[in-house]
């Protein structure tokens, strides 16, 4: 046999090998069923308010607000404005006067999810509370996704949260925070609520 005749088969058998290889890889590798790992993430989700003393990389923290701006908006108006807080004094503050958000002052972190008020809008028709809940609701997910915590505290429409959190974080007038958000690695044995309850669904008439 001659030398080209022996690279050719070289060759060919190289390539049936690796034919053979990716044909096993795909009997053995089950299809992702996207619906059901969505599903169970959003099933598990719960609120925890116990963190352990670690920090999250700025890849992480990027990664949520990602998450959070990928929600839908009225007009598809996007008024959804963020502040990152880890600074211990801002979180300690918060923690210390905000009714029902003590963990913050052991979270490593917290993002203040806030909407920027339609200019010439009527207050009730501003939109900016439901764009931001769906930007959170998203933060929350994606938090559970990563195996971070995390729990809405509620901001707006308390007028004594709003002017706190305002003068903590220094926000301009047009800003409304909705809630503070710590989040962190979990410590908490918080248990996924199951909540399907079938007496609240109607079918065409109540
Ligand atoms: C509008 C809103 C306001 C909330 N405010 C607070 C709060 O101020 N402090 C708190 O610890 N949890 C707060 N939560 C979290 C709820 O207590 C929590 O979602 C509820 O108990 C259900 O538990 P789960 O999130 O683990 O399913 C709030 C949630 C929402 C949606």
């Amino acid at each position: 046999m001659n030398k080209y005749k022996l690279v050719s088969l070289v060759l060919a058998v190289a390539l049936l090998a690796s034919l053979v290889t990716v044909m096993k890889q795909r009997q053995t590798t089950a299809p992702v069923d996207t619906a059901s790992v969505v599903f169970k993430n959003i099933y598990d989700r719960r609120s925890i308010r116990f963190f352990k003393d670690r920090v999250l990389s700025p890849a992480q923290v990027d990664t949520l607000l990602r998450a959070a701006m990928a929600a839908p908006t009225g007009r598809d108006r996007r008024p959804w404005r963020f502040v990152v807080v880890d600074q211990r004094a801002a979180l300690d503050t918060m923690g210390a006067h905000l009714p029902y958000a003590a963990m913050l002052i052991k979270a490593p972190m917290a993002i203040v999810v806030c909407g920027e008020r339609t200019p010439r809008v009527p207050e009730a028709e501003d939109l900016w509370p439901y764009d931001c809940s769906a930007a959170t609701e998203n933060l929350l997910l994606m938090a559970q996704a990563m195996g971070l915590g995390a729990v809405w505290t509620a901001v707006h429409p308390y007028p004594d949260r709003v002017a706190l959190v305002k003068r903590v974080l220094r926000l301009p007038e047009n800003v409304i925070p909705l809630n503070v958000v710590p989040v962190g690695y979990p410590d908490d044995p918080a248990q996924p609520k199951r909540k399907y309850d079938r007496d609240n669904i109607h079918y065409n008439t109540w």
